[in-house]
């Protein structure tokens, strides 16, 4: 089973730059080379900062340029998103009873949960009782499937002391819940704006850059808050022994010459 994980696009109103790039462009180019390598994927999910500020223009395009894209996708809220934005241009986003934006989806190869952990605006993430009482209720759902988990905030530090700070909170109290099921294949994040691997309480654990701007692992190397390395998309493939995930820099597909 294959499927396609991207996310931070920070999409701004249409025609507007951010951060010295167009994030229109560079997520446009991104999901064109997904649809044309990997249409054979399941499905596609996008882990939250769909946008930069909730604009719904930013939405609006965003909805516009998924009607051509060939594969299921899961949207997701991340600390730059509002949940009204999102569900206005989308609403038939998988929501809970409480109206979070998370939802359970299952497969021949286990259950995969997206997970809500907007706070927000533009902060740390949350995930409340009411939001533990479904994962508690989905994770007991699932019985002893294999479980793969998205969420936009991780609920540990990274080594980031920019992005360590907005982590998930109360990470405790997620952790609890979590525990109580044995079969956690995967995590996978966004939110930091880099490619990391994390093996979190014998968890892997995986995060990717955004399609935009990335965080610098050292600040000072690059001398501000936000760089222009390159974007990556992760592909995912599934087996019943093994789970691979590729960190593909698409946007360069330049041909290395003999010499
Ligand atoms: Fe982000």
């Amino acid at each position: 089973m294959k499927i396609i994980h991207i996310t931070d696009f920070h999409l701004v109103a249409p025609g507007e730059p951010l951060w010295g790039e167009n994030p229109h462009d560079r997520l446009d180019r991104c999901l064109s080379d997904i649809a044309q390598w990997h249409s054979d994927a399941a499905f596609c999910v996008m882990s939250g900062d769909l946008t930069n500020d909730g604009d719904p223009a930013a939405y609006a395009w965003l909805k516009e340029r998924l009607q051509s894209f060939p594969l299921k996708t899961f949207l997701m809220v991340g600390n730059h998103d509002t949940r009204d934005g999102l569900l206005e241009a989308f609403p038939n986003a998988g929501r809970d009873e409480n109206g979070f934006v998370q939802s359970a989806h299952e497969t021949n190869h286990g259950v995969f949960l997206f997970l809500d952990t907007l706070k927000g605006p533009v902060s740390e993430g949350e995930y409340c009782a009411a939001r533990r009482e479904w994962l508690t209720w989905a994770l007991a759902n699932a019985n002893d499937k294999p479980v793969w988990i998205f969420m936009h905030h991780p609920p540990f530090e990274v080594g980031l002391p920019y992005m360590d700070r907005i982590k998930l909170e109360e990470p405790d109290e997620f952790t609890e819940v979590i525990s109580t099921h044995r079969n956690i294949r995967h995590i996978f994040f966004g939110h930091v704006h880099r490619a990391a691997f994390i093996n979190w309480r014998g968890i892997p654990c995986t995060s990717l850059p955004g399609t935009n701007h990335q965080v610098p692992l050292n600040g000072e190397s690059v001398g501000g808050s936000y760089s222009l390395e390159p974007p990556m998309y992760g592909v995912v493939l599934i087996d019943h022994d093994k789970t691979v995930v590729h960190f593909d820099a698409c946007l360069d597909r330049t041909p290395a010459e003999m010499a």
